[in-house]
């Protein structure tokens, strides 16, 4: 069944604080504030809902990690692959509007570090999506937290069946990092839109996406 509603207006299930932030671990000196060491097993991030206010953050926060030079400080981007933008304030304010879909951000203290999008893709089955962590921050498993919270959503608030997206199927990094994650290659493929610069503007040419899908059980 598709979510209701109800399942993701109400922002309820993402008021709940999810333990000691890295705040608390700061130590000040008299020069200079030092942090601890990030760790994200004991300094989990808080998730909400994004509001039409986030546009601006969020749109931010996939281009640093889809493109361009800021992308290549992370361990996986599109830059090489693909110019231009990855979503703009039109193409997002939509899915933040529309009921059966959720843009998922992932808060450090205040602010946006991590986001990605579940929508219903059909009956039983949500979609994710516009999957990203700040290039800086990657590798540390802030994607990792972000995935079991989308998997989290879509099984116990949306009770779906099956998760599915689609990747470039030439990032051999990325997908092997989504079958440890559970998800299976179906050999189902998409052509990228090419022409359309809503969606950037591809390096290459005959970039496909192909779908992978994890049961949820
Ligand atoms: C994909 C993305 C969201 C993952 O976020 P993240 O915070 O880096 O993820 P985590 O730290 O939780 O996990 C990193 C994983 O990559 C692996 N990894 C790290 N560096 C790597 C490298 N150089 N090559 C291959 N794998 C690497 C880690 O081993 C870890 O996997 P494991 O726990 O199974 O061993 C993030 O890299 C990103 O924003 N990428 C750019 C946007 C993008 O491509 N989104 C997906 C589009 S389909």
């Amino acid at each position: 069944m598709p979510p209701s509603d109800a399942a993701f207006v109400s922002p309820r299930g993402y008021e709940r604080s999810n333990g000691p932030r890295d705040r608390d671990h700061a130590v000040s000196t008299t020069a200079v504030e030092v942090r601890a060491p990030y760790d994200p097993q004991v300094n989990p991030l808080s998730f909400r809902p994004a509001t039409i206010s986030d546009i601006p953050a969020v749109v931010a926060l996939v281009t640093s990690a889809y493109r361009g030079e800021a992308s290549k400080v992370g361990w996986t981007t599109e830059a090489n692959l693909i110019d231009g933008q990855r979503i703009d304030a039109d193409m997002l304010r939509p899915e933040i509007e529309r009921p059966d879909s959720l843009v998922l951000l992932g808060m450090r203290d205040d602010e946006l570090v991590a986001c990605t999008h579940v929508s219903s893709a059909r009956p039983g089955t949500a979609n994710v999506g516009l999957f990203a962590v700040r290039p800086g921050l990657q590798g540390g498993g802030l994607g990792k937290q972000v995935l079991a919270e989308a998997e989290r959503v879509a099984r116990q608030e949306w009770a779906v069946s099956e998760l599915e997206l689609t990747v470039i199927d030439i990032r051999d990094e990325l997908v092997a990092f989504y079958e440890r994650r559970g998800f299976v290659r179906t050999g189902e493929h998409k052509h990228l839109s090419y022409g359309d610069e809503r969606f950037g503007t591809p390096r290459v040419p005959d970039l496909r996406m192909e779908v992978m899908r994890k049961a949820l059980v």
